[in-house]
């Protein structure tokens, strides 16, 4: 549930059809139930299937429109080319909405990189971005706009040294969302950058907080509180719709103050 009392409602996304990646646990959840509430028809690909068929359950039995999902690995480019095809026909025509939100931060020591990792790291944080666009473009193209959310992250800004390889695909999404912003604007397609501080997922809580980085945020970001992942859905929101429309090419924080 949105943290906020009274969370805006955009007209403009009812019915319209959203892809999400990672949308099984974490901000994608919360991105996937966000457009669920909107009234858009939702599908997302995970690798975490009990997560994601419990959210498709959850939603459904709360009377929103049961999200389309596929377990399937973003690595393998095929695949997630294949499910936006299959979700799209499942949905029922071609996506309005494109949000690349599937990451993993794993960390990772700099003398420890092997090439395969590095490979690996860059499968997962930086290509299927690009691929997941590649496969929206025709029908975004056949419809005479969209938009595109790619999610990128302060933790390279604020030089956090953990997890070198995840530092570099999470800085070249602004390069993506530059990058593409013209081409895909000739056609009427926004893309933008939504970039997290630090959001307190379960997997953030159980992996990776401690004291020290609990103090760390409190003295970093400009604001107390906690980040949590219906911050970040409520931007993506924002630029989905067309109260967004003249919206593209940018990063958008939502960060509290920290970067
Ligand atoms: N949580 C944060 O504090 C934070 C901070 C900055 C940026 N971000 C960004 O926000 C986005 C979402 O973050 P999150 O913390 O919810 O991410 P997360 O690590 O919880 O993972 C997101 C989802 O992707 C799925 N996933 C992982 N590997 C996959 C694979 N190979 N194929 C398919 N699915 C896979 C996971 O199962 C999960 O449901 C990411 O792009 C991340 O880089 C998050």
């Amino acid at each position: 549930m949105p943290p906020v009392a009274h969370p805006a409602s955009y007209p403009s996304l009812a019915g319209r059809r959203v892809f999400v990646t990672g949308g099984g646990s974490g901000i994608g959840e919360a991105i996937v139930e966000a457009f669920a509430r909107q009234g858009a028809l939702v599908a997302f690909v995970d690798v975490a299937d009990a997560a994601s068929a419990a959210l498709a359950e959850r939603l459904a039995g709360g009377g929103l429109p049961r999200p389309w999902w596929r377990r399937c690995d973003v690595r393998d480019v095929p695949a997630l080319q294949q499910c936006i095809a299959e979700a799209a026909e499942g949905l029922g025509g071609d996506f309005d909405v494109l949000v690349n939100n599937v990451a993993s931060d794993d960390r990772h020591a700099p003398e420890a990189v092997t090439p395969d990792y590095w490979d690996e790291r860059m499968a997962v944080n930086a290509r299927p971005a690009f691929f997941a666009i590649q496969a929206v473009l025709p029908g975004m193209q056949r419809r005479g706009g969209g938009a595109v959310v790619n999610l990128g992250s302060i933790g390279w800004q604020i030089k956090e040294g953990a997890y070198p390889c995840y530092a570099v695909a999470k800085s070249s999404v602004n390069g993506l969302t530059r990058g593409l912003a013209r081409p895909l604007g000739a056609h009427g397609i926004r893309i933008n950058t939504v970039t997290p501080g630090w959001v307190m997922t379960e997997r953030q809580r159980r992996l990776w907080w401690t004291p020290e980085g609990e103090a760390e945020r409190r003295r970093s970001q400009c604001l107390v509180d906690e980040l949590l992942p219906h911050d970040i859905a409520a931007m993506v929101l924002f630029l989905a719709s067309d109260d967004g429309r003249m919206c593209t090419a940018q990063e958008f924080k939502v960060d509290a103050g920290w970067a």
